[in-house]
């Protein structure tokens, strides 16, 4: 089997990539080395960039510097291939603000010209949303607890309406992907679906503001830097564990039920910022130097997945709860503590 993985070289897709070379699979990751979301985190970037990029080398994965908005470069990519993971995106909602037309090439036109070559080459494919495509119009439907804001029901399925709310370019970009996914399934047939992913984290999440709140918090805390929380420290999510995450690629392999699908780790892994903090702060063994700055505009102060639809038909289940997961990446972040240094 030979995959194709898109952005594999960013958080993510380098899962993936592990999880089918691990298989004993060939992998190809296709991937143009931005990650735009870097630049403010006053890591050493162009370390950080690189570090997925040699990581996977020495697995073995095959690697293609390209773009997805080229595409002749997607075709020549996906050529042979069984099965294409599409996760390379301009995936910061703050980033979309700035530069609304990155957005709109990376996520559309990209997810468009993946689309065209698994049709092409009628090969399966999912690609990935975001549960943002809901709307922060949620936030207007929960309640302030002690530690974490609450809901009743606590979890979302895949029927609630989507784009309630104010909304931003990556909210539309990210529905338009979702939407082509949909048109190739009903009109060529394509056995392709959507991942609507939770905050996901874990190793090789290089986290910053703009993306990957969970790896912002470890790195911030392990290097001793300040950190800031926008709005409140009550902001749920039922975080993901990143091997779970790509475990759900493969499960969409092995039972290809065309459609959307809520991926996160579900009710049994809510967590707020507060107690999110406060478990890194434990396993760290150091303090933290947080500033509570005003809410930012798109955020989404709430979101539990009901993942009930890709357990059913996916046959798939998160298996790494908060505790351990954040334990993992603590680990990680103290291992490598050179690449965040600017
Ligand atoms: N990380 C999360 O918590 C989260 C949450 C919801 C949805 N998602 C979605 O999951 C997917 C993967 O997210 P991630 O956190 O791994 O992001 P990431 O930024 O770590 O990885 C994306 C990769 O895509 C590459 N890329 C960007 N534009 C490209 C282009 N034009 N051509 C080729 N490669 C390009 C980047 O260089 C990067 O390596 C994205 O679609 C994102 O929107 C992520």
């Amino acid at each position: 089997m030979k995959v194709l993985v898109t952005g594999g070289c960013g958080f993510l897709g380098s899962h993936v990539c592990e999880l089918y070379r691990g298989m004993g699979e060939e992998v190809v990751s296709l991937d143009n080395l931005t990650k735009h979301e870097l630049v403010r985190t006053g890591y050493d970037v162009e370390g950080a960039r690189l570090h997925n990029w040699n990581v996977l080398k020495e697995m073995g994965v095959q690697l293609v510097k390209g773009d997805i908005r080229n595409k002749e470069e997607v075709f020549e990519a996906a050529r042979d291939c069984d099965y294409i993971v599409h996760t390379a995106a301009q995936p910061a909602m703050t980033i979309s603000i700035e530069q609304p037309e990155l957005d709109l090439y990376s996520n559309v036109v990209g997810t468009f010209n993946v689309l065209e070559a698994a049709r092409a080459y009628d090969i399966p494919v999912v690609s990935c949303s975001s549960i943002h495509v809901y709307g922060n119009q949620i936030n207007e439907t929960i309640q302030e607890g002690e530690e974490r804001f609450i809901r009743e029901p606590p979890a979302i399925d895949e029927s609630y309406p989507v784009m309630q709310g104010k909304l931003t370019p990556l909210h539309v970009s990210k529905r338009a992907g979702e939407l082509y996914v949909q048109t190739y399934i009903d009109t060529y047939g394509l056995d392709a679906a959507t991942f609507r992913l939770t905050g996901m984290y874990g190793p090789r999440q290089f986290g910053g503001e703009d993306h990957g709140w969970v790896a912002n918090f470890v790195i911030r805390t392990v290097l001793g830097l300040p950190m800031k929380v926008f709005g409140t420290d009550k902001q749920v999510r039922d975080i993901l564990y990143v091997s779970d995450a790509a475990a759900a690629f493969d499960a969409f392999y092995r039972h290809p039920v065309p459609g959307l699908y809520n991926i996160g780790g579900g009710e049994r892994n809510i967590i707020s910022i507060r107690e999110c903090l406060r478990l890194i702060r434990e396993f760290a063994g150091r303090e933290q130097h947080i500033s509570y700055e005003p809410k930012r505009h798109g955020d989404l102060w709430y979101f539990v997945c009901d993942i009930t639809r890709a357990r059913e038909h996916l046959k798939w289940e998160p298996r790494v709860s908060n505790e351990e997961g954040i334990r993992r990446l603590v680990k990680w972040v103290q291992d490598n503590v050179s690449l965040f240094k600017g």
